[in-house]
């Protein structure tokens, strides 16, 4: 009895050790990011926190968008994060380099690391505010929401990170305007009443 049950740990151990760990594979970091990789606005379809507090903050009737805009003279990226919360649009733009992988905002002072993801349309976003911490992951898409499948793979990319819990953002809810037009440098911050 003891020694079948040594037997099938010994089994299992060696399976889990040839086969690749679900989470290392979860937690690939893209690579070569570029540009056009992010380029234009991309709608929050979910969020998962390491403190469940910062989702109870998340309502129904919240939105949230980013985008990504460059300027003609120089290498640095805006990316502008948007916000809703049914009333009023809140925007706030940073200046970031790209780099293999994600990029930090000096300004913010937060690392953001993309994520491989099985969606095409999608970036999987692990924000840091100390390395090797991950504080929240975020789930844009083209699209307003994704399938089943792309949600389960979030999940259990956030359940990776010791992140159990998630919110899905509204789909119906309206996104705010990007309210920026020409030169992204043209606005550092905007606030519109919807
Ligand atoms: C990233 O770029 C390096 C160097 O250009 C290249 O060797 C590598 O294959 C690229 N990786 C991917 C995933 O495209
Ligand atoms: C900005 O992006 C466009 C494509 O969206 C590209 O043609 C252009 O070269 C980029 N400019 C810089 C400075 O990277
Ligand atoms: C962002 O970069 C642009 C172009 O280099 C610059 O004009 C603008 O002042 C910068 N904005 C901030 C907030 O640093
Ligand atoms: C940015 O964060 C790092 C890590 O938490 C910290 O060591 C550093 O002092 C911070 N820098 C600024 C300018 O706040
Ligand atoms: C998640 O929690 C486990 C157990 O507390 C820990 O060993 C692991 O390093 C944590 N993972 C991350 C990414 O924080």
């Amino acid at each position: 009895m003891f020694a079948s049950f040594v037997i099938l740990l010994f089994c299992w151990v060696s399976v889990s050790h040839s086969a690749p760990a679900p989470c290392e594979n979860l937690l690939r970091p893209v690579e070569n990011l570029s540009f056009q990789h992010v380029k234009g606005s991309w709608a929050l379809v979910s969020v998962s926190a390491a403190d469940p507090k910062y989702l109870e903050k998340l309502k129904s009737g919240n939105s949230g968008s980013g985008f990504f805009a460059n300027y003609t003279d120089t290498a640095e990226i805006s990316f502008t994060r948007i916000s809703g919360d049914g009333e009023s649009c809140q925007y706030m733009q940073t200046n970031i380099t790209l780099d293999g992988s994600g990029f930090r905002d000096p300004q913010l002072n937060i690392t953001m690391t993309l994520l491989h993801s099985s969606c095409v349309d999608c970036i999987v976003v692990q924000l840091e505010e100390i390395p090797g911490k991950p504080l929240r992951l975020y789930l844009f898409s083209r699209r307003r929401e994704v399938d089943a499948n792309e949600m389960e793979e979030f999940k259990a990319q956030a359940k990776c990170l010791n992140m159990s819990e998630h919110h899905v953002m509204d789909p119906t809810t309206a996104l705010c305007p990007h309210a920026i037009s020409g030169n992204a440098a043209a606005s550092t911050e905007a606030s519109t009443t919807a």
